[in-house]
């Protein structure tokens, strides 16, 4: 009786969600997202101020870079791929490695202090939003007494929980046969959804594919010297001589951890090339090719990978199946800050109230 109970209620809250043609946004407060909105276009959060968070994360690219690797601070250059944030609010760890698992405003404590990324003093950067009355006024329209820096963490978490895919062809059942197929081999023959499970395709768990390393890492200085900052400061042994990007062992020290990665989405892929934490598959034939071969070689490979032997024509009905995961572009209203649109009027709003 009770098992019948709570099969029926799962039906109805399972019901409006698949009205919603995609994945749904996070409730927040709706001035704190907006306030996360403009920080999160601003490059005053970053120390020289030639940075934003949307430098890297662009709405058009669901809010990656197109790069293999990333950009980083002034001087430096990162060692890891721009990850999508589409959803990424629905994640039980962040960071390709897994290294932050609390909650977004963590993360964005991480991007904004990070030497090699926005190499922000938190407190430079409250003093420098106080001198805005248009942050003074937003962050008191969100409720806070006066600007501070973990309100903005906050507004940038509460902005960051609204980023919500839309319009795929697989919430708007709109798949073509061949992607059809596509998933019946996807959760079938080609056992992708042993890892990439649920609405988003992703358990958010790290796995060891067998990736191989991006040579680029140590072959330019700038990169090089930006891997070494994080392998030093996560503490792990003989960092200098590093040659490897050794994921969620840096946080676990596990030998058996060893190179896994985060399980990534695979919503939005479309928007989202190159792929992988380190950029090296360029598109997504390379990764259906990598997986038919049963992944990389790598003593630690999850033994969940094995040859596939896809024929050509269900190579073609699975990479149909991945692209009907993207929906619309981000590139909207909605997603991007605007200043003629609002600031003005915000500091207009500010003035009258002085008078
Ligand atoms: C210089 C480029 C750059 C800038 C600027 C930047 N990011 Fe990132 N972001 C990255 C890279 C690269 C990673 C992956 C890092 C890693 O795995 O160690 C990342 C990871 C993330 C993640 C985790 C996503 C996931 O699925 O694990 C979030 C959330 C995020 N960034 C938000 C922000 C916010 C908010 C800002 C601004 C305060 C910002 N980023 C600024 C490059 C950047
Ligand atoms: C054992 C778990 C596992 C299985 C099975 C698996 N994947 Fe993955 N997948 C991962 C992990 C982990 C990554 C990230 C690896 C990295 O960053 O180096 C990944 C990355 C990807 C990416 C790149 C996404 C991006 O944004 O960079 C795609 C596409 C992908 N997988 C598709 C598939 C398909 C298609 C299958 C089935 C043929 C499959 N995966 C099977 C764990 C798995």
């Amino acid at each position: 009786m009770n098992k019948i109970l709570t099969v029926a209620f799962a039906l109805l809250i399972a019901t409006p969600a698949a009205a919603q043609q995609g994945i749904e946004p996070l409730e927040v407060k709706a001035e704190l997202a907006e306030l996360g909105k403009r920080l999160f276009y601003d490059t005053r959060l970053s120390g020289d101020t030639s940075l934003s968070c949307a430098s890297c994360h662009q709405p058009d690219k669901a809010f990656t870079d197109g790069q293999a690797l990333s950009d980083a601070y002034t001087g430096a250059a990162h060692f890891r791929n721009t990850p999508t944030l589409a959803n990424v609010g629905h994640r039980d760890a962040w960071l390709h490695d897994g290294r932050l698992g609390t909650n977004l405003n963590d993360v964005a404590r991480e991007m904004i202090t990070e030497t090699y990324l926005m190499n922000m003093d938190m407190r430079i950067m409250q003093e420098r939003f106080k001198q805005d009355p248009v942050y003074v006024q937003m962050f008191a329209a969100a409720g806070m007494n006066e600007p501070s820096n973990g309100g903005a963490r906050n507004a940038l978490q509460a902005f960051m929980r609204t980023i919500a895919s839309r319009g795929a062809p697989i919430d708007m059942g709109e798949m073509s046969p061949a992607a059809q197929r596509g998933q019946g081999l996807f959760d079938g023959k080609a056992n992708c959804s042993a890892c990439h499970s649920g609405n988003r395709f992703t358990d958010d768990k790290p796995y060891n594919t067998g990736v191989p390393d991006n040579p680029d890492i140590w072959s330019d200085p700038e990169r090089h010297s930006a891997f070494v900052t994080y392998a030093k400061f996560m503490g792990v042994e003989n960092y200098m001589n590093l040659r490897q990007d050794l994921g969620a062992y840096i946080r676990t020290r596990r030998p058996e951890t060893a190179r896994r990665f985060l399980t990534p989405t695979l919503r939005e892929l479309t928007w989202t090339a190159p792929y992988m934490h380190n950029g090296t598959m360029a598109t997504l034939d390379e990764v259906i090719d990598f997986y038919n071969q049963g992944g990389g070689d790598d003593p630690f490979k999850d033994p969940r990978l094995q040859p596939l032997g896809l024929v050509p024509s269900e190579k073609a009905d699975l990479l149909a199946f991945l692209q009907a995961l993207s929906g619309d572009s981000f590139d909207t209203d909605a997603y991007v800050w605007r200043a003629e649109d609002y600031d003005y009027q915000l500091i207009e709003n500010w003035r009258d109230a002085q008078n």
